[in-house]
């Protein structure tokens, strides 16, 4: 099978080279019958420069074994849509897939990918959080690669010129947002509030500090009435309505909301810590200037969403003995230093957080680390495409003043408990 990416990102076309089908259908070097032979890695587009190297590392010493990179678009939501899509029509185009730590459940669930044998892989190496979202009623059904918590960006220069503390609680990032930002001519605080899958971490992290959750029983309880729920979601909503979220953040996913805040336009960001990277990076214009804390709450730090990708092998891979140790590689130690020095992206691999050399590179590790064992991943469903879809579109109208917070959580409710029926 060849790959042939055309005419900028995402756009791939793809040219089956119909060698090894015998005309039963059955692969031919199958006959071997040792699960070994060449496969395709298929992983959404961002931030993966670095997956190069290491991959040409492993072509070098695995010629009978050659991995091809397929790299799907940026957005999760479309990422998602192309791997359901080829997954559902049964054309097995993909044999490993980096899949975002929310969908191991619904990929599980749907029988797209294999169950592993959990002795195979180092997942006591690994910081404890990670391997529930790699899990779907006990079984493993994939690895932690990546971690990621979300993190709250801010700019240092500027509260240490008003003698203030980075906000701990929802009431000082309120505050600092609506008096300091004007005088500075910042606009006070974004995150991620296109409706995309970013919405839903956002909106759930909102939901989670409050004390509030949003399903429970993988997904067949919904749980999402609640009084923490309404404080969550209000806290956002004033923000655009008070004019502390500026209105452009409704169209903000991470790289616009990274971009605001790298040009010098935001005093507060919710990112993942690759935004601190960017925004610490040579050409920025605040750069030396920001600091990362962890997420405020309402009456001290709040709870990021766990995010990440896992690796998981199709449950149609033709060759899943080298799909099993393409993974094994992947979450090596060396592979996974090279994930936080090339990749700018948080490893799985909990030693490495405790570095020194690593430490003095990525000021932000010993706060990531922290909030990545405190975080809470998402709402676990067999239908989670659904589920996102589903909290992203409540959101946005109660973001955009259509919805009180009330209203919200009642249609959340009431849509949530619809999904969880038609199944
Ligand atoms: C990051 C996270 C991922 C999340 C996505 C949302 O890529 O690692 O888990 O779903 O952002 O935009």
């Amino acid at each position: 099978m060849r790959w042939i990416r055309a005419a900028g990102r995402g756009l791939l076309v793809a040219v089956v080279v119909l060698t090894g089908h015998v005309a039963s259908g059955v692969p031919a070097d199958s006959a071997r019958g040792d699960g070994r032979g060449p496969v395709t890695l298929a992983t959404g587009g961002d931030l993966t420069g670095y997956l190069g190297p290491l991959l040409d590392d492993w072509n070098r010493t695995h010629p009978d074994e050659p991995v091809t990179l397929v790299e799907l678009p940026d957005s999760p939501d479309e990422t998602h849509e192309q791997m359901a899509t080829d997954l559902r029509s049964g054309t097995g185009r993909f044999d490993v897939l980096n899949i975002d730590v929310a969908w191991t459940s619904e990929f599980a669930a749907a029988g797209w990918i294999a169950p592993l044998e959990r002795d195979r892989f180092p997942l006591d190496s690994f910081l404890p959080p990670v391997v529930d979202t790699a899990t779907y009623r006990g079984s493993l059904y994939a690895v932690p690669y990546v971690t990621n918590a979300g993190m709250l960006l801010y700019r240092k220069d500027l509260l240490d010129r008003e003698g203030e503390r980075p906000p701990r609680t929802w009431a000082e990032l309120e505050r600092q947002a609506s008096t300091i930002a004007p005088k500075y001519g910042l606009d006070g605080y974004a995150g991620q509030f296109l409706p995309y899958e970013g919405l839903t971490v956002n909106a759930v992290e909102a939901v989670h500090s409050a004390g509030g959750t949003v399903l429970e029983a993988e997904g067949e309880r919904v749980t999402v009435d609640s009084a923490a729920a309404r404080e969550g979601i209000g806290f956002l909503a004033r923000g655009v309505r008070d004019g502390w979220i500026p209105e452009a953040a409704l169209t903000y996913k991470e790289e616009e909301s990274r971009q605001a805040f790298q040009d010098g336009r935001l005093l507060f960001l919710r990112n993942w810590p690759y935004a601190y990277v960017g925004a610490s990076g040579p050409d920025s214009p605040v750069a030396g200037k920001i600091g990362a804390v962890s997420l405020p709450g309402p009456d001290g730090p709040g709870t990021s969403v766990l995010g990440g990708s896992n690796l998981a092998v199709s449950a149609r891979a033709q060759h899943p003995e080298t799909a099993t140790e393409l993974i094994t590689y992947l979450t090596s130690e060396r592979a996974q230093r090279q994930v936080l020095t090339q990749g700018a992206l948080p490893p799985v691999r909990a030693a490495l957080y405790e570095d020194p050399e690593l430490a003095a590179r990525f000021p932000y590790l010993r706060t990531l680390r922290a909030s990545v064992l405190t975080a809470a991943p998402r709402p676990k469903s067999p239908h989670y495409d659904q589920v996102s879809l589903v909290v992203q579109a409540v959101l946005h109208d109660a973001l955009a003043g259509r919805l009180t917070p009330r209203a919200a959580v009642r249609r959340l409710d009431r849509e949530l408990a619809a999904v969880a029926r038609r199944h």
